[in-house]
């Protein structure tokens, strides 16, 4: 498709012969630049990339701060937003992958800036391992922003004739405040990046077992939760970690990639068919880089795995990671997972649970380029996946969102957001993930109260508003559930069935900040401004509250809008200017959902 066009500037080095290429690539029918460089050594020896930022925008000093996402395991992507000054604000990660901490997102907005308002200027990088984004400001004020791949750890060795291409960073631009920069990724994401034939369908409701069962399950615990589910209107059971190997907890199996049938209690594939029997697809867990020293694929292949020669390894959730920059082990671990997503599987979760440390691969001439190579290898594995398995869904995860990022939306449509289900933190860790990501790629499920993480009790109404804006699932025990919980749940699934095709390719709003509002409150709004999603949950609740006015957004000025719910019409302006009062109930977490149609005139 004639989708866009690409600027290439070529500077040379006549001394040594490198050339470099600045590529911009502008899609102009969603309003982005995408920025990388090519470089060429042209001349006669060997020489090594030491540094490669991938995009370096200068700019005049407009009393910028900048706006970056941090955060940890469980409490992925909070806001920060800092003065730029002199001396130098970076975000990074040399954890090998996107990570947790940091994110490879920056914004420089200027002050005022609102979600409506001011002046945006965006970068996001396509790429999921080492980063480094960093802004200051010069002598004369002048502000130069960079992204790329993260200096330590690399030294690529680039032989005469060879080229290097370093990944994209998306540029995007906003003078319509943060709103505006978050739909602008949103669709450019949505049409640009993400394929799969999942791609613009309602994707499957899906019952995972993990927070129901942890590691705890056989065949006859999940077609009892199956068959429960199915009977909700849940479409797909996904079985979690600890079906394969000897994997009865976090200190072993990893690696052995085979069906544990004792454990079970029967075949992968007389599962499959008992659980497509009950009408449901069939979905399942792997975390294919990873390895526990008590498994045969260690005891077998001990040098696989990342180590510093002569040194113990740093264990992590009691694991090594496999040495993925090497095509023999992604070759063989492809084949084992192969040889299980041939018997029917429809779904895949691609988890990760530990960040790269001890970074040497024995088999690599150049230890510069092994950072690197793994993050290649990473990407041929899931390159290879999408290849044969085109109408298989794969979701990322990596300990919850710890590798969340655009270069893992490319091979997987969804990602799972956090391991944090609990509602309220959930709407602050959604909050932040929206501003780069599409609200269809936000992994999203209702759990059980109290919550496992956090031990908090919100009502089913409310974690079924927030698990709704993301790609919505239940991840509980459904034998736990009372009858009214589960008529409940009914009625959610119907209304996920309504509401899905605007959560999925609507304009998404933030309407409130979580971070400092008593309600956070966002907004969905077809692309013809006739339908609209409002759902907000209340974080707070005082005696005699002053009452917290939400001000909806995008709608037709001038025009009637009918709650389809109460009945109750509203002017587009009364919505807009005078807003909606919260909290209109008493109670802790209470939730709110309006849904909106636009009325015609007969
Ligand atoms: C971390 C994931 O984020 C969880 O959802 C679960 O899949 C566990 N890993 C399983 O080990």
């Amino acid at each position: 498709q004639d989708v866009c066009s690409s600027l290439e500037i070529l500077c040379e080095d006549s001394h040594t012969g490198v050339k470099v290429w600045m590529l911009y690539t502008v899609f102009e029918d969603v309003d982005i630049i995408t920025r990388s460089v090519k470089i060429l050594n042209g001349g006669k020896e060997e020489l090594y990339l030491t540094k490669v930022f991938s995009a370096c925008l200068d700019m005049d000093n407009r009393d910028f701060d900048a706006v970056s996402l941090h955060g940890s395991w469980a409490r992925e992507r909070q806001i920060q937003s800092v003065p730029v000054s002199h001396g130098k604000f970076s975000v990074e990660s040399v954890r090998g992958e996107s990570s947790h901490q940091d994110h490879p997102f920056m914004a420089l907005k200027t002050k005022g800036t609102d979600q409506d308002q001011g002046e945006v200027y965006g970068m996001h990088f396509v790429y999921s391992g080492n980063f480094k984004a960093t802004v200051h400001s010069d002598q004369f004020d002048q502000v130069r922003m960079t992204m790329g791949i993260h200096p330590e750890g690399f030294r690529w060795k680039l032989l005469p004739g060879e080229e290097f291409q370093a990944p994209e960073v998306v540029l995007v631009h906003s003078h319509e405040g943060l709103g505006k920069m978050t739909r602008t990724l949103h669709d450019f994401y949505r049409k640009h990046l993400i394929r799969s034939v999942y791609k613009d369908q309602k994707r499957p409701i899906l019952i995972n077992n993990w927070e129901a069962t942890y590691f705890d399950f056989n065949t006859d615990k999940l077609i009892s939760i199956a068959r429960q589910a199915a009977e909700l209107g849940i479409e797909m059971l996904v079985m979690d970690d600890g079906w394969f190997g000897k994997r009865d907890d976090d200190n072993s199996g990893l690696g052995d990639w085979y069906v544990n049938e004792e454990k079970l209690g029967e075949s992968l594939q007389d599962l499959i068919q008992r659980i497509n029997g009950l009408g449901m697809k069939f979905g399942i867990w792997i975390e294919p880089e990873s390895v526990n020293e008590d498994s045969n694929l260690f005891q077998e292949h001990p040098d696989w795995v990342m180590r510093i020669p002569g040194r113990n390894p740093v264990r992590a959730r009691n694991q090594l990671v496999l040495d993925f920059s090497r095509k023999e082990v992604v070759d063989y671990i492809f084949e084992q997972i192969c040889k299980i997503l041939d018997l029917g599987v429809e779904y895949v979760k691609w988890d990760m649970n530990r960040s790269l440390a001890d970074v040497y691969s024995c088999a690599a001439k150049d230890q510069g380029n092994v950072f690197y190579d793994y993050v290649l290898g990473l990407y041929d594995f899931l390159e290879r996946l999408v290849q044969r398995y085109p109408n298989i869904l794969i979701e990322g995860c990596c300990g919850g969102g710890g590798r969340f990022d655009a270069g893992m939306l490319y091979y997987t449509p969804q990602i799972w957001c956090s391991d944090n289900t609990d509602a309220v933190d959930r709407v602050r860790i959604q909050y932040g993930t929206s501003f780069g990501y599409p609200v269809s790629s936000v992994g999203s499920h209702v759990s059980a109260v109290p919550n496992h993480q956090t031990g908090r009790s919100t009502s089913l109404k409310t974690r079924g508003v927030v698990a709704m804006a993301g790609t919505f699932g239940y991840e509980l025990d459904p034998g736990m559930l009372t009858e009214d919980e589960k008529q409940e749940i009914r009625s959610q699934i119907e209304q996920y069935h309504r509401y899905a095709p605007l959560i999925q390719n609507g304009r998404y709003y933030r309407l409130t900040n979580p971070f400092v509002s008593e309600a956070g409150a966002w907004e969905f709004v077809s692309e013809d401004q006739k339908e609209v999603l409002f759902q907000a949950v209340m974080l707070e609740i005082h005696g005699n509250m002053t009452v917290n006015y939400v001000r909806l957004k995008g709608l037709k000025r001038d025009c009637l809008y009918q709650e389809q719910t109460s009945g109750r019409v509203y002017a587009a302006d009364a919505l807009m200017e005078t807003g909606i009062p919260l909290p209109t109930a008493f109670g802790e977490y209470q939730a709110y959902q309006y849904y909106f149609k636009e009325v015609e005139e007969s």
